[in-house]
């Protein structure tokens, strides 16, 4: 795992939003009282959300709505690398998956498009508005090579179609996720080979279900 820093630039200050505020009481009150401690991922991915990435001033604000040691909070941060902790892209976080199936499948073919189009990787762009990481394995290989743009899975890529879907999130639209290879979710090629019986799916091939001998009947069943 690489060494994973806070920033060197940092912002002054962070305010939570009365939206995310919102939300962090909603988690905090799962808890019992004492434990609101646990809620420190869920309100860590709030902060990300308002703010794009986790700062150090965040980090504090945490810490304080939650009662408990900066460091605690630090630590996770920096544990879980889905928490950024530099400014990203304000558009496009694009996270290449760099795993051994998605590089026999073109991924460095894909880094390629992204160093052509954005920069280097792990810095914004000039005008703020993209960035990229090569990141491990996303769980999607049966669809290498893939990537994550901002919460969704883009599967089955070719340089065209990354450097199209880029193109797509600067022009303002939202390109679909899913694979780019026309099939559905990760079946073969060439559409599904086994279990393509419609029957199977109409419910026609179910079977009544035996009752337990000592189940109580329908109308003796207690209400609710
Ligand atoms: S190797 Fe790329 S998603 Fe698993």
């Amino acid at each position: 795992m690489s060494v994973r820093r806070l920033a060197k630039e940092q912002p002054a200050s962070f305010t939570f939003s009365e939206a995310t505020l919102e939300k962090a009481r909603w988690w905090i009150a799962k808890y019992p009282p004492g434990r609101q401690q646990s809620a420190v991922i869920p309100i860590l991915w709030l902060v990300q959300k308002q703010e794009g990435w986790v700062s150090e001033p965040a980090l504090r604000a945490i810490a304080e709505l939650l009662s408990m040691p900066v460091i605690r909070v630090l630590e996770v941060a920096t544990f879980y690398t889905m928490f950024q902790l530099e400014p990203v892209g304000t558009t496009a976080l694009i996270q290449v998956c760099g795993t051994t199936p998605c590089m026999l499948r073109g991924a460095g073919e894909l880094m390629k498009v992204c160093k052509d189009k954005i920069g280097p990787k792990n810095h914004p762009s000039a005008d703020g508005k993209f960035s990229w990481e090569e990141v491990e394995c996303l769980g999607a290989c049966c669809n290498a090579p893939m990537a994550q743009i901002n919460d969704y899975y883009y599967e089955d890529l070719t340089a065209e179609s990354l450097a199209k879907i880029i193109d797509d999130f600067a022009a303002g639209e939202a390109p679909k996720p899913g694979s780019y290879a026309g099939r559905h979710s990760s079946e073969p090629a060439g559409g599904a080979q086994t279990l393509t019986d419609p029957a199977l799916y109409d419910g026609s091939a179910g079977k009544p279900i035996k009752s337990l001998p000592n189940a109580p009947k329908p109308e003796e069943a207690p209400a609710g």
